[in-house]
């Protein structure tokens, strides 16, 4: 059986390289949910009804695990989708994140750079004062950063002008780490980097809820026993769009995407 994976777009294509590195004999299902990106606009109620018709589809091919690739859907629909999925496990990346940025500061002063409605939700903040009530969580969302990567240009100027603006009141306040709690952000790392300096810890909660994942495949003996592995991609967009993009945010040559209507 293999993993559901599923964005907006291709930000959790970026969720995809960490996984298929560390998972690299397991099948996965990727889709992007392009027609109805961008998400971090959008009412939590409508990422609700969105992310559980994309969660039912995983249901009905047969999946032994989802990651929700998407940190909006994440700060929102994790316990809902939980319930829809009853005993298939639900990975998220707020929690993932929010331990990542604990076991990284040592000052206790966190940035988070997300989504408008991650960020309205204030789900990091929340799940980083239920680990730890004394850190300090400074929250910043920006849907156009988003919109660059998903256009597939995360390392332009006026990147690196928007990424200025939006984190220097954080720098300001002296964070320490800093959260992509976007899973378009990654891409946008080196950006990052150029406005953060060397002196603050970028933290990308991807490689923690791949953790997260591997924990749960020990324990439940769940790895795959072949040898070989597929990775289909799927979208609810263009396909051709999103097979270019694919092949920019990728690390793997993907031959084709398909189209789903869901
Ligand atoms: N990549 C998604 C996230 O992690 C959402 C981007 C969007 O559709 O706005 O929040």
């Amino acid at each position: 059986m293999p993993v559901g994976v599923f964005d907006s777009g291709v930000g959790g294509l970026g969720v995809m390289n960490v996984l298929m590195r560390d998972f690299p004999y397991e099948n996965f299902i990727y889709i992007a949910d392009s027609r109805n990106f961008p998400y971090g606009t959008k009412s939590e109620q409508e990422i609700i009804k969105l992310s559980e018709r994309i969660v039912r589809y995983l249901i009905s091919v047969g999946v032994k695990a989802i990651v929700v690739a998407c940190n909006t859907v994440s700060s929102v629909a994790i316990p809902y989708l939980q319930s829809v999925a009853t005993d298939i496990p639900v990975f998220g990346m707020i929690q993932a994140g929010a331990e990542l940025a604990l076991k990284t500061t040592k000052n206790l002063k966190i940035g988070v750079i997300s989504t408008p409605l991650t960020a309205k939700t204030h789900a990091y903040r929340n799940e980083i004062h239920r680990l730890n009530e004394n850190a300090s969580v400074f929250e910043v969302g920006s849907q156009e950063l988003v919109n660059l990567v998903e256009d597939g240009n995360s390392e332009n100027k006026k990147a690196f002008l928007l990424a200025e603006e939006k984190l220097s009141d954080m720098l300001k306040k002296e964070v320490d780490t800093l959260i992509l709690g976007c899973t378009h952000f990654p891409f946008l790392y080196r950006v990052v980097r150029t406005v953060v300096g060397k002196n603050v810890n970028i933290v990308d909660p991807s490689y923690e809820v791949s953790a997260k994942l591997t924990e749960y495949f020990s324990k439940n003996n769940l790895y795959a026993k072949n040898r070989f592995s597929s990775r289909k991609f799927l979208t609810t967009g263009d396909k051709e769009a999103f097979l270019d993009k694919a092949n920019i945010f990728l690390d793997i040559d993907i031959g084709e995407v398909a189209r789903i209507d869901i």
